[in-house]
């Protein structure tokens, strides 16, 4: 008698611990998960109204108005997302025709994983990095998509690019990178980062 009443507590014990220790990888994921979710979701909107922004301006007054579309919206498309989505997105690249596109330190280790996959034979369309960081106690998420590059995008980022158009990249970006690609290649990556609690 004496023995089950003091068994029943640490059997109980036991098996709620236990439960515990079960439950929170599961926790951590699940979290994980819903972040991936979310970052894709961001990209998701800021892609489709870049993209939908583009071919309305190409349609209207050619690729020259195209290009001001892109210089003066890409931004402004960020930052109103980010407001919406509570996080941080943008766009990076090693070919970056804005300076202000350049990968920092992390971003630049993925973007050379993602190059040695690509040429490795992964498809561009499913590459991605999701990872937890924590730096001075504090937690970060950070979330990498592949953008490669599409016909469209040929006209701006490509090898023949229109003397025109040339012309006012040069004008808008001195220092522009972002040429010479082919269809298919890596352009660059989507970056979404979201400060945990
Ligand atoms: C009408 C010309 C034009 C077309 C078409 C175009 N881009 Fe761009 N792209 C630009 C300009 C201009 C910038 C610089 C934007 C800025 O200043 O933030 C840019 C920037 C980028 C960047 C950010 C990194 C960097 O180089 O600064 C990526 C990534 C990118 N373009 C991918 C694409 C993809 C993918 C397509 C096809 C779906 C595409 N672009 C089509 C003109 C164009």
């Amino acid at each position: 008698m004496k023995l089950t009443a003091l068994l029943i507590p640490v059997l109980v014990g036991t098996l709620s611990t236990s439960c515990l220790f079960a439950d929170q990888p599961q926790t951590l994921d699940s979290s994980r998960e819903a972040l991936m979710k979310e970052a894709k979701e961001a990209i998701g909107v800021f892609a489709k109204t870049l993209k939908g922004e583009l071919k309305k301006a190409v349609k209207e007054g050619g690729l020259g108005n195209a290009i001001d579309v892109c210089s003066k919206k890409a931004t402004p498309i960020t930052e109103q997302v980010a407001k919406e989505k509570g996080l941080q997105i943008g766009r990076i690249s090693v070919k970056n025709r804005n300076p202000l596109n350049a990968p920092n330190e992390w971003q630049k280790k993925v973007l050379e994983e993602f190059a040695l996959k690509h040429a490795a034979g992964e498809d561009l369309k499913k590459m991605a990095y999701a990872k937890i960081v924590e730096t001075d106690g504090k937690k970060q998420f950070r979330f990498v998509k592949a953008i490669p590059t599409g016909k469209l995008c040929l006209k701006c980022h490509g090898e023949n690019i229109d003397s025109k158009v040339k012309a006012k990249l040069a004008e808008l970006y001195p220092d522009d990178k972002a040429q010479g690609f082919k269809e298919g290649d890596l352009r660059g990556a989507f970056v979404v980062t979201k400060d945990l609690k």
